[in-house]
C-alpha cells in the first residue's frame, strides 16, 4: 500500500451502505461477530454471483483451451507438505513480553509493542494453514489442513484431466472456491479476511513458451476489470522484486487497485515454473508428464497462474462505482455499476397501489423475473424507490402509470442519465435486453419515444 489515497470514497461509507442495503454484514452478528469473517446478504450474494459468472465466462465458456473443475475444500496432507506450505507458508511473528499481544514483524518499525510500549521476543514463525482433524480421534495422525489456495485442488488433478478432456498444451484449469488464511493482519472491511474465495487459474504451457503466455495472461486480466466497468487509472501492474516473490514463483504481477486505503492487490499473476508439478510427482510417485505428439518429447509442463480473490474484486467494484449527486435538498447516493454486475438488473414501480395497475405491473414483473433478478416496489413516492434502486446500482427501473392501462406502454428510466423512455409493453422485453447489453437509452423500438413525463 502507499501513501496515495483518492478523495472520492471512504471506506466507512462503502461499509455502512453494504451493511444498510443488505451487502455484506459481519459473520455471527448476533454474537457480536466474528472476527474478520463476512456474511454476504441479499444484494452481496447475487454481486459476487454476478462477479464469478462474468468470470467464469470470460476463462471458460468463452475459450476452447480452458476447462474447469471443483476440487474438495479437504484435501490429503502430504499436498501441503509437497506444495511447500506446511514449511514455507507462514509470518514471522512477535509477541509483547507485558501484554502478550502478537505482531506481524514486518509490520513494525521499531522494537516495541504498537499497543503497550513493552518489550517484544525474537520473531517467530506462525504458520497460516486453518488445521482440523478427520474422523473422530483428534491426533497428530489425522491433521487435516483447510486449503490456504484453491490452486493446489488443481495441480493434483492435473493428469485427471488431461487424460478426460483430451485437452493438449496450452491449456488450463479454472476453479473458484473458498479458501481460507489465519491472517494475523486483517482488517479494511472484505479486503482481508480469514475465509475468502478465490478465482484461480492454472495455465499449462511449454517450456520456452512461458515468457509470453505470462504477457498474454497479464493483458488478458487487467482488461477483465476494464470491461467491467473498473477505471484504468485506478488499476496498475505492480512486479514483485525478488525478495518479495513467493517459494513457488520465478516472476509475478500483482493487478493494483486504488482502493479508500491506497493501491493495494486485486489478483497475483505468477509464472509457477514446473515448481508445483515436480514437487507433486516426487512426493507422490506418480508421473506427472505430459507427452508432445507433435514432438515425441516427455517434459513437465510451466505453469502461468492469474489468481484473483472474489472478495477483493467485489469490494473494487462497489468503491469504483460509488457516486454522489446533489439532489434538491438531499444528496443522490448511486452505483454505477455494470449492468452484468448489477444485483437486481430492472425494477418495477407501479405509480399507484391501485387494482387495476397493480395488475398490469405484477404481470410485467412475472415475465421479466423470468430472464434477470428483478424487484417490484410499491412503497412510498416513486422518486424515493428510484433513489433506493440507484443506491443499489439497478440500471433501469420500469414504471408503470395511469396512462399504461390506456395506450399499454411503460417508461424505462435510465440510472445514471435518469433520462426516460416510453415503450410498449410487448416490446419491454427486449428493449431491457438491448439496453443492458448496452445499447443507447435513446435507440427506440417501434412506437416507443423519448419521454419528457418524468416524475423526479
Ligand atoms: N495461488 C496463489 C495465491 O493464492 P495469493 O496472492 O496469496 O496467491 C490470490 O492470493 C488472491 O486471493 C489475492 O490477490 C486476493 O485477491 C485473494 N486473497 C488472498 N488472501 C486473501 C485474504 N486473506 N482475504 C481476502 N482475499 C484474499
Amino acid at each position: 500500500m502507499t501513501e496515495e489515497t483518492p478523495t472520492k470514497v471512504d471506506m466507512e461509507k462503502i461499509v455502512s451502505l453494504c451493511r444498510r442495503r443488505g451487502f455484506v454484514f459481519p459473520s455471527s452478528e448476533i454474537y457480536g461477530g466474528l472476527s474478520s469473517c463476512w456474511d454476504y446478504g441479499p444484494l452481496g450474494v447475487e454481486l459476487k454471483r454476478n462477479i464469478k459468472e462474468a468470470w467464469w465466462r470470460a476463462v471458460v465458456q468463452e475459450r476452447d483451451d480452458m476447462v474447469g473443475l471443483d476440487a474438495s475444500i479437504l484435501m490429503h496432507p502430504q499436498t501441503w507438505a509437497a506444495s511447500g506450505h506446511l514449511e514455507g507458508f507462514a509470518d514471522a511473528l512477535v509477541e509483547c513480553k507485558n501484554c502478550h499481544l502478537r505482531w506481524k514483524a514486518d509490520d513494525l518499525a521499531g522494537n516495541s509493542c504498537p499497543s503497550c510500549g513493552g518489550e517484544l521476543t525474537e520473531p517467530r514463525l506462525f504458520n497460516l494453514m486453518f488445521k482440523t482433524f478427520m474422523g473422530p480421534v483428534e491426533e497428530e495422525a489425522n491433521v487435516v489442513y483447510l486449503r490456504p489456495e484453491t490452486a493446489q485442488g488443481i495441480f493434483v488433478n492435473f493428469q485427471n484431466v488431461l487424460n478426460t478432456t483430451r485437452k493438449r498444451l496450452p491449456f488450463g484449469i479454472a476453479q473458484i472456491g473458498k479458501a481460507f488464511r489465519n491472517e494475523i493482519t486483517t482488517g479494511n472491511f472484505i479486503f482481508r479476511s480469514r475465509e475468502f474465495e478465490q478465482m484461480e487459474i492454472e495455465f499449462f504451457v511449454k517450456p520456452g513458451t512461458d515468457g509470453e503466455w505470462f504477457n498474454y495472461w497479464l493483458e488478458e486480466r487487467l482488461n477483465w476489470y476494464v470491461k467491467l466497468g473498473i477505471k484504468k487509472e485506478n488499476l496498475r501492474l505492480r512486479e514483485h522484486a525478488k525478495g518479495e516473490l513467493a517459494h513457488y514463483a520465478r516472476a509475478c504481477y500483482d493487478i493494483d487497485y486504488l482502493f479508500p486505503m491506497g493501491w493495494s492487490e486485486l489478483e497475483g499473476i505468477a509464472n509457477r515454473g514446473d515448481f508445483d508439478l515436480v514437487q507433486h510427482a516426487k512426493s507422490s510417485g506418480k508421473s506427472l508428464d505430459y507427452f508432445d505428439d507433435d514432438t515425441k518429447e516427455h517434459f513437465i509442463p510451466y505453469v502461468i497462474e492469474p489468481s484473483a480473490g472474489v472478495d477483493r474484486p467485489l469490494l473494487a467494484f462497489l468503491c469504483d462505482a460509488y457516486d454522489e449527486e446533489p439532489d434538491k435538498d438531499e444528496i443522490r447516493v448511486l452505483l454505477h455499476l455494470h449492468p452484468t454486475l448489477a444485483p437486481i438488473k430492472v425494477a418495477v414501480l407501479p405509480l399507484s397501489r391501485r387494482e387495476n395497475l397493480v395488475k398490469v405491473a405484477k404481470e410485467i414483473y412475472a415475465d421479466l423475473r423470468q430472464h434477470w433478478m428483478v424487484s417490484y416496489d410499491d412503497a412510498q413516492s416513486v422518486g424515493r424507490r428510484y433513489r433506493r434502486q440507484d443506491e443499489i446500482g439497478t440500471p433501469f427501473c420500469v414504471t408503470v402509470d395511469f396512462q399504461s392501462l390506456e395506450d399499454n406502454q411503460v417508461t424505462i428510466r435510465d440510472r445514471d442519465s435518469m433520462n426516460q423512455i416510453r415503450v410498449p409493453i410487448a416490446a419491454l422485453r427486449n428493449t431491457l435486453q438491448a439496453k443492458l447489453s448496452g445499447e443507447e437509452l435513446f435507440v427506440l423500438p417501434p412506437g416507443g419515444m423519448i419521454w419528457k413525463g418524468g416524475n423526479e
